[in-house]
């Protein structure tokens, strides 16, 4: 074993297998999940309030327009259960509607960031036990065992199933249709819209989605000692027009060499690391996508302006 990955959390051995398999792909390719550690997810955070970044504040308006309605819906005592949690932002909507939840469980890849956001709603909502789980729910939802007959609200907001390919995201949501005891699911998806737009919302003029982007190869520098010149990479957002997303790159400046993990990287000037993809989809397109997974579609809510959905699916049968 190399001396540098010797005594690292078991995370890294993943990693380095993940990268190192990206990066000898072509076109070459980093999983997005490793944009978010503790800065990437703070970073993140701030993504969601630019003026830009149309998403996160449509969807908070549209979680409040019609929270009641939604709380109508919910067993009594039922677990509150989220993917890809974050910062709880959101959630503080479904809490304050949700009054007699039994418990509201955050699943989120980074541990840091989760427990920081899992104490602060501990210290708001002093009745509501919060048992935060680290993990990736794309793999595997870590669940306790205790909550096998409690009835469960999913909750998975952020249009985050966009950013898995169309047949990733039917596998995880057959997946998270056989969890025991699902009484319903909450999703958000962005909608297709005018691709000036969308771009903007991916490529911020502020550049924090930029910095959010390369932070990934600080991240590699730092936790595998790749040789990475962040400054000879750009963030790029690019809209493909045939598979309806927008792809993240890195593209390099120059003709490059990079090490990383004792393995040698050889770049083109324009060559690109692809880092993530954002499907938008159409109300039609995605009762389809959520049909093809198990669910049915019971309530599903726009803003005005279409920009973007908030569904209530319920298990199809
Ligand atoms: N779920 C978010 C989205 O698709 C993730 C996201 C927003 C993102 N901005 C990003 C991912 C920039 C990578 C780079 O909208």
């Amino acid at each position: 074993m190399r001396a540098a990955t010797a005594g690292r959390a078991p995370e890294d051995a993943e990693l380095v297998a993940s990268v190192l398999e990206g990066l000898g792909t072509r076109p070459k390719r980093i999983a997005s999940k490793w944009l978010y550690d503790a800065e990437g997810s703070q970073l993140f955070d701030r993504i969601c309030e630019l003026d830009a970044y149309y998403p996160t504040r449509t969807e908070t308006g549209i979680l409040e327009a019609n929270a009641a309605r939604l709380a109508a819906f919910v067993p009594e005592r039922a677990a509150l259960v989220e993917l890809g949690s974050g910062s709880s932002a959101k959630t503080r909507i479904l809490l304050d509607a949700l009054d007699d939840l039994a418990v509201y469980v955050p699943v989120d890849i980074s541990g840091e960031h989760l427990r920081h956001a899992a104490a602060g709603l501990a210290a708001d909502y002093p009745r509501l036990p919060v048992w935060p789980a680290v993990g990736d729910f794309t793999a595997h939802l870590p669940l306790p065992g205790e909550l096998r007959d409690t009835p469960k609200l999913l909750f998975f907001p952020g249009s985050t199933l966009g950013n898995l390919e169309p047949d990733d995201a039917v596998a995880l949501l057959r997946r998270l249709r056989d969890v025991a005891n699902v009484a319903g699911f909450v999703i958000g998806i962005d909608l297709e819209k005018d691709v000036a737009r969308l771009r903007a919302a991916y490529d911020d003029p502020e550049g924090v989605t930029a910095a959010f982007n390369t932070n990934l190869l600080v991240r590699l520098n730092r936790e595998l000692g790749a040789g990475f010149d962040a400054s000879a990479f750009v963030h790029e957002a690019r809209w493909n027009a045939e598979r309806r997303r927008i792809e993240m790159h890195l593209v390099s400046r120059r003709a490059q060499v990079v090490r990383v993990a004792g393995r040698r990287f050889a770049f083109e000037e324009g060559e690109s690391i692809h880092t993530e993809n954002s499907h938008k989809y159409t109300l039609d397109g995605f009762a389809d996508l959520a049909a093809r997974g198990g669910w049915r579609s019971r309530e599903c809510w726009v803003d005005d302006d279409r920009l973007f959905s908030v569904h209530l699916l319920v298990p199809a049968g």
